[in-house]
């Protein structure tokens, strides 16, 4: 950590993150309610999770219970991105430690999940964490996309977990790191080792949520910095009466974060790749939805707006998509070869041979830098979508289009876009009150989770919309949240991510209001987080969670 730290970190190294009311004193206890099963591939799962299968939901309760109170070891994990809040995870899990025996030892992983194979880790003392409560990032212990999938991985966990003596490992990560949370325990399980695993919901994309999982810590404080951004971006595009701003918004599947930003800040236009999806609009259909904006705007002599696309989009284009399944089941097989190659032209001739005719067109119409990065897979599969330019991708159809009509005489529109991308900026902003209560409340639980024995979880905290004191934390089998899905060719179990509700209240708010505010200047200014103040202003949950309650 930099030797310096602004007076603002200085007075939020003060802030005392609030738990909810059942796990402030000191008797704590866990209910157990009747057993769980995933809503499908029922068997399948089961054959796969035999020791874990089916356990029942968990709610920390108050009174006298046996939860272990003899000196604990945990390990502690940041998996894939960074989220704000993810400090505070750390901090909750070692008080809660500390308050049930105070000789307990907290031990961080480093980079991410290469750091439990391997076995790098640190002691997080006091001292350590105080440097680091309420603060942004992961730097802590840092972060890193590796999973624990391999059985020499699983084995080389178990070893190291014995070494060290662990009775419990956190895993704070997204779908993908809490699929691993079930292998792990799985495995541990059958192994009859001592150590429990459990999850906990992180993700700035929301798209770890259902189940009990009200929300994902992160997701307030990303969208919230997005929003502030928007917001000015608004209030710049009403001044100079010139630019025409396309912004990409982080969030590599699902479109919450860009629906929250657009419930906060009424872009002219905010594009949701799960409606996009639903009704099977093409790239063409969507320039040609753009265009009729900007034409539009322009006759009302507004010469200007805001476009808000999420990162997430490329997937949920159904031509797009069938191409991307396409790719990602040939580089399951051909991915060395595939990468190999010199020349990229070599592998777009090598990939028409083996895409359908339709898909080989749709890959081919695509800028190279776009078809590179199509190419690439992240360890579990996932295309790195934060790389791919989609509001410049926009930019340019939309421009093809204006001229075309400027060259015929139907428009008179000044079309002068910018482009924006919003991501790492928010994902390891400094967490909002919000943020740094439930990370905090979720670390808290998990380490409650371990002490009754559990394993294979994923704690939650609910009631996120009431004050803190009724939060009402708990742990989900994960078991109960798999399905079967096919990655890289492969079928695997994975917990399904969330994506937006088209039935939903927050699309519903959205879809309400969008065609007033594409016409219409009707921007909010959000304005910075704040963390000192009147509690509506400073602790308020996102619309997103306010709507769905
Ligand atoms: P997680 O799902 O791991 O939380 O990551 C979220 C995210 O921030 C996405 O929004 C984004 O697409 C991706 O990480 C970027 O990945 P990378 O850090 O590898 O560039």
């Amino acid at each position: 950590m930099s030797a310096q730290i602004s007076t603002l970190q200085e007075a939020r190294a003060e802030y005392r993150a609030k738990l909810p009311k059942a796990l402030r004193g000191p008797n704590i206890k866990i209910k157990l309610g009747a057993p769980t099963e995933p809503a499908t591939h029922k068997e399948e799962i089961k054959k796969l999770f035999p020791n874990t299968y089916g356990q029942p939901v968990a709610t920390i309760v108050e009174g006298d219970g046996s939860l272990a109170v003899a000196p604990m070891k945990v390990g502690v994990v940041l998996s894939g991105g960074q989220a704000p809040g993810g400090h505070n995870v750390i901090a909750g899990m070692f008080d809660a430690l500390r308050a049930a025996n105070k000789d307990s030892k907290l031990i961080g992983f480093l980079k991410g999940a290469a750091g439990v194979v391997r076995g790098q880790y640190k002691e997080l003392t006091a001292e350590v964490i105080d440097g680091y409560r309420n603060t942004g990032g992961f730097d802590l212990i840092m972060g890193g996309r590796d999973k624990i999938e391999k059985p020499e991985d699983l084995a080389a966990c178990k070893s190291n977990f014995e070494r060290i003596g662990l009775d419990g490992m956190v895993v704070v990560g997204g779908d993908d790191s809490n699929t691993n949370v079930a292998l792990l325990a799985e495995y541990l399980r059958a192994e009859r080792s001592r150590t429990c695993v459990i999850g906990v919901p992180k993700t700035i994309d929301g798209d770890m949520k259902g189940y009990d999982i009200e929300a994902s810590f992160g997701f307030d404080t990303a969208s919230k910095t997005y929003s502030e951004l928007i917001g000015n971006i608004c209030r710049d595009a009403t001044s100079a009466v010139k630019y025409w701003h396309f912004i990409r918004l982080m969030g590599r599947s699902a479109s919450h974060v860009a629906l929250e930003c657009a419930l906060e800040t009424h872009p002219n236009i905010t594009l949701i790749s799960e409606e996009i999806h639903a009704r099977g609009t093409t790239l063409g259909e969507i320039v040609d939805y753009i265009t009729s904006v900007v034409v539009t705007r322009a006759r009302a002599g507004k010469h200007y707006g805001i476009l808000v696309v999420p990162e997430g989009l490329p997937e949920f284009i159904p031509d797009i998509k069938t191409m991307i399944d396409e790719l990602s089941t040939i580089l399951g097989k051909d991915e060395e070869y595939i990468h190999e190659l010199q020349d990229h032209s070599q592998r777009v001739q090598y990939l028409s041979t083996q895409l359908t005719d339709h898909s080989a067109r749709v890959y081919g119409s695509l800028p190279v830098d776009i078809q590179e990065v199509l190419l690439r897979r992240d360890s579990f599969g996932n295309v790195p979508l934060s790389q791919v330019e989609t509001e410049r991708l926009l930019i340019d159809l939309v421009w093809d289009r204006i001229r075309l009509m400027k060259s015929r005489g139907e428009t008179e529109a000044d079309f002068s876009p910018l482009s924006h991308f919003f991501g790492y900026e928010g994902r390891a902003a400094m967490p909002t009150n919000f943020d740094a209560d439930y990370a905090y409340s979720l670390g808290y639980g998990a380490v409650q989770l371990v002490r009754a024995n559990l394993t294979g979880y994923t704690v939650h905290v609910q009631n996120l919309t009431k004050p803190s004191e009724d939060w009402v934390a708990g742990g989900t089998p994960v078991t109960m949240m798999l399905n079967i899905e096919v990655r890289k060719g492969k079928h695997t179990p994975v917990i399904k991510k969330a994506l937006v509700d088209l039935d939903g209240s927050p699309f519903k708010e959205f879809a309400a209001n969008r065609d007033s505010w594409a016409l219409n200047d009707d921007y909010v200014y959000p304005g910075p987080i704040q963390y000192f103040g009147p509690p509506e202003i400073c602790d308020a949950p996102t619309m997103t969670l306010a709507l769905e309650s």
